[in-house]
């Protein structure tokens, strides 16, 4: 089987800053609250009018010029999300069409905040046996028109952003290897996070829209615990299987759900914080993108080298979690 590697990462995040000093004016919260329990000082959103494929766009061109790839080489794309611009056709349709990607497959993956793992894995099989070369693998979200911005304990939270990654066959070591993945769902606990409105359980009338049926709905607290409890059993699970320790791990990049979540995935599996890549202080919980944008943050900053062993965790609504362990 080929060896898969990541050969050029992007991202785009918006330029529209929200700081937790403007919920304090329209709820009942305070930064102090939000960064005690959350370790968000701020996110970014989008303006009026723009949507995903607006912010993967840019993020896929950067990866194309990293990785020195025309977009007509690209054999697949695609993009994990929930938020894509339209109900259909998909995202990675549409990103395509702007790419110029004439020649690749496209569609997304609706796996929520680990939607960018599971698109690693899905490329990853789709290359192995050779016959597709390239893949753009995107992670990219929309949320901040989908909050209501009344609910205090889900409109602090999230924000928007897109990441992307090419990836291409690797000789492996320094050339950089997507070394084992490993996914898990449980939709036993889909209420627990969810957005009621607008597919075809409740689709679109004026009386979904009053009831705000259309809005993210989410249990915290009981997320928050499952959250820890997955993400560091994917994490063991996919160490195992390469027998791989903690000490050797170079960086991790957990999902950027909330700052506590982070330290006590961290604690449990005896990585130090100081190998922890953390951009959820900045741009709050981008779900999908958030795995792909601080990827490409800490290449572009040069923390993360070429050759460095990098462990990746996600989980999100679903429930669906999982962990790469990946040879940068
Ligand atoms: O990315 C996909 C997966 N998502 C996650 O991983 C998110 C996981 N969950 C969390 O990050 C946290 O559960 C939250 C940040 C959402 C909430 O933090 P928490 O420490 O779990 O708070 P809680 O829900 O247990 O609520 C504790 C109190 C409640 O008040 P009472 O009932 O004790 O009076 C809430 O109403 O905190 C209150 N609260 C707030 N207070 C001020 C909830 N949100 C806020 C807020 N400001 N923004």
């Amino acid at each position: 089987m080929k060896k898969i590697g990541i050969k050029g990462t992007g991202s785009c995040i918006p330029t529209r800053e929200v700081p937790n000093s403007y919920f304090e004016k329209m709820i009942d919260t305070t930064d102090k609250w939000i960064v005690s329990r959350t370790g968000i000082e701020s996110r970014r959103m989008i303006e009026p009018g723009q949507a995903l494929t607006d912010l993967a766009t840019p993020a896929s061109e950067q990866a194309l010029e990293m990785a020195d790839l025309p977009p007509e080489k690209l054999d697949i794309i695609i993009v994990g999300t929930s938020s894509a611009d339209l109900l259909t056709p998909s995202a990675a349709c549409i990103l395509q069409h702007r790419l110029g990607a004439k020649n690749a497959i496209a569609f997304d993956v609706n796996a929520a905040c680990p939607g960018y793992i599971y698109g690693l894995a899905i490329a990853q099989k789709f290359m192995q046996d050779g016959s597709h070369h390239h893949a753009l693998v995107v992670g990219g979200e929309v949320i901040s028109n989908r909050i209501n911005f009344k609910d205090r304990s889900t409109c602090v939270i999230f924000g928007d952003g897109a990441g992307a990654t090419v990836l291409g066959h690797s000789n492996g070591n320094k050339d950089g290897e997507i070394l084992t993945i490993h996914l898990n769902s449980d939709g036993n606990l889909w209420s627990l996070l969810y957005m009621p409105g607008g597919g075809s359980r409740n689709p679109p009338s004026y009386q979904m829209l009053d009831e705000g049926l259309h809005y993210l709905k989410m249990q915290g607290n009981e997320v928050f615990k499952y959250a820890i409890r997955t993400m560091v059993s994917a994490a063991h699970r996919v160490m195992k299987s390469k027998k791989i320790t903690s000490e050797q791990i170079d960086w991790f990049i957990p999902h950027q759900a909330n700052m506590r979540i982070m330290e006590e995935v961290a604690n449990r599996l005896r990585i130090p914080m100081d190998k922890v890549i953390v951009t959820v202080h900045k741009y709050g919980n981008t779900s999908a993108a958030s795995i792909p944008t601080a990827l490409d943050e800490a290449v572009r900053s040069g923390k993360i080298q070429r050759g460095d062993l990098v462990l990746v965790n996600s989980f999100g609504a679903g429930f669906t979690w999982g962990a790469a362990l990946i040879r940068y």
